[in-house]
């Protein structure tokens, strides 16, 4: 009776593409690219997935685990456990509320360049004047800013009132195949452009040179672990959520294999488009976060040019934009579960809608100043943190975290929240209740594999990785 009030999956279907769906991402699209083209190519990558295989599944199957055995989501698991680890459960939501604020905002822009593209296949001009100085004037523009905010902020916020199975599931289950599609067709047609070899090279053409110094090393290995937190959903409350919708008897090992490697196999496929369209129409990889907006637009308005650079340019950002969708309805459940699970505990009935829509008001309220200070170039509507503390861009003390709003929830969650959060979780699960995982994995009659590996991860692997990550970003922040 409470598990249907609460909600259930359809299918194990539903749930796997929807926990796909959570994963991909602008975590892959738009981040894992440019960091990518930014730390080395291949050394980048061997780095990521020797992370995704010791940390992201051992994470993954420990959350999936802890929201079925509690059947509450991120807020009410950890407290299902012991009053103690109350606390775990609260950062675990703090984090998606608060990248939900700038997550919408970039989904809002993708949704922004998608119109444009669309205005311009139908011969207006999509792009105020501006061609491929667009992102610049956008940035400073307000009332862009702030409605496709809205727009995407309220997408989002319908379809999690249709609730698990007609909302979530359904969604996603209608929209991931497309996913699949548009991403094979623009990579077909990136390939057969000269010049795009040598992107393939870039990713995949193995440089030990990358790491001549053991600081490069810890550089790459830091900027592929917060890829990897963020890019499989990890470190937060989604798939202690996703979990706790799950019925006893779907295998968890199993779909705690599929997410991740699908999101890997993602993001080098997003990395197999962008990457070589550049190298093929001549625009530089290692530019950073502005690639998926303002070295992307060049790829299709300037190097693409006419009807089939507006096309291919309207259907890239669809993609992103449906990727984006399917990830912030995620945070966005996480945030909802927390108060529905609290409403039924104390056995009243569950306001999913209205818990939902007040959700929604905050995130818009908390994701004004991200919107508002031209992601930090300076001199806009809303000043970015290095602003505020008087400080410039050539300044001592200017840094990530601090030069822009965007920057510094990032900071909060992906830096300190989730590394801290699956800190902790790991210790639970390796030390506090080291049964827990087997006997959830067991419950559904599969034979719990790898027994061993999993114990030695949770015990000594994730947590060392965690520490040195928040070893890291802490010395950059007081550094
Ligand atoms: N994994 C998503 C991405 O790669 O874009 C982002 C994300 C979604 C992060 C959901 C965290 C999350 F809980």
């Amino acid at each position: 009776m409470e598990v249907n009030k609460r909600g259930q999956w359809g299918s194990n279907l539903g749930f796997l593409l929807a926990s796909v769906g959570s994963a991909i991402g602008l975590g892959n699209l738009w981040a894992f690219p440019y960091k990518m083209g930014k730390s080395g190519g291949f050394a980048f990558l061997a780095i990521y997935l020797v992370l995704v295989v010791l940390v992201g599944i051992v994470l993954m199957l420990g959350e999936f685990a802890l929201g079925r055995h509690t059947g509450h989501g991120a807020g009410g698991a950890y407290a299902a456990l012991a009053k103690k680890y109350s606390f775990v459960g609260w950062m675990a939501v703090i984090s998606p509320f608060l990248i939900l604020a700038f997550y919408c905002l970039l989904g809002g822009m993708v949704l922004r360049y998608c119109l444009g593209f669309l205005m311009q296949i139908f011969g207006a001009d999509g792009f105020v004047g501006q061609g491929s100085d667009f992102f610049g004037w956008l940035r400073y523009d307000s009332t862009s800013m702030l409605l496709f905010l809205a727009i995407f902020l309220a997408i989002t916020m319908f379809i999690v009132m249709g609730g698990i199975k007609g909302g979530i599931e359904r969604f996603s289950k209608a929209v991931m195949p497309a996913l699949a599609v548009i991403l094979v067709v623009i990579i077909v047609f990136v390939a057969i452009q000269p010049g795009a070899k040598e992107g393939y090279a870039f990713m995949f053409k193995p440089n030990a040179e990358t790491f001549s110094t053991p600081k490069d090393f810890f550089d790459v290995l830091k900027t592929a672990s917060g890829q990897m937190f963020f890019s499989l959903s990890v470190g937060m409350g989604i798939n202690i959520t996703f979990g706790s919708y799950l019925s006893k008897d779907r295998s968890l090992q199993r779909n705690a294999v599929i997410v991740p490697v699908a999101d890997t196999v993602f993001a080098l496929l997003a990395g197999m488009m962008i990457l070589p369209a550049c190298a093929a129409f001549g625009v530089d990889y290692a530019q950073g976060p502005g690639l998926l907006f303002a070295s992307m637009q060049k790829v299709f308005l300037d190097g693409m040019g006419g009807m089939a650079g507006n096309v291919i340019g309207f259907l890239f950002y669809f993609l992103v934009f449906i990727a984006a969708i399917t990830s912030s309805i995620a945070l966005l459940e996480v945030c909802t579960a927390f108060i529905v699970d609290k409403q039924l505990d104390k056995g009243k009935e569950p306001k999913r809608r209205a818990v939902t829509a007040i959700f929604v008001v905050l995130i818009f309220i908390i994701a004004i100043p991200v919107a508002l200070d031209a992601l930090g170039s300076g001199g806009a509507a809303v000043k970015a943190p290095y602003e505020l503390m008087g400080l410039t861009p050539d300044s001592e003390g200017f840094a990530m975290w601090n030069d822009c709003w965007l920057d510094f929830y990032d900071m909060i969650t992906e830096g300190i929240l989730m590394p801290l959060g699956a800190l902790i979780m790991s210790l639970i699960m390796g030390w506090a209740l080291p049964n827990l995982v087997k006997n959830e994995c067991e419950e559904s009659g599969h034979k719990f594999k790898g027994a061993q590996y999993f114990k030695f991860c949770f015990r000594f692997v994730v947590p060392a990785v965690m520490i040195l990550v928040l070893y890291t970003q802490i010395t950059s922040f007081f550094g």
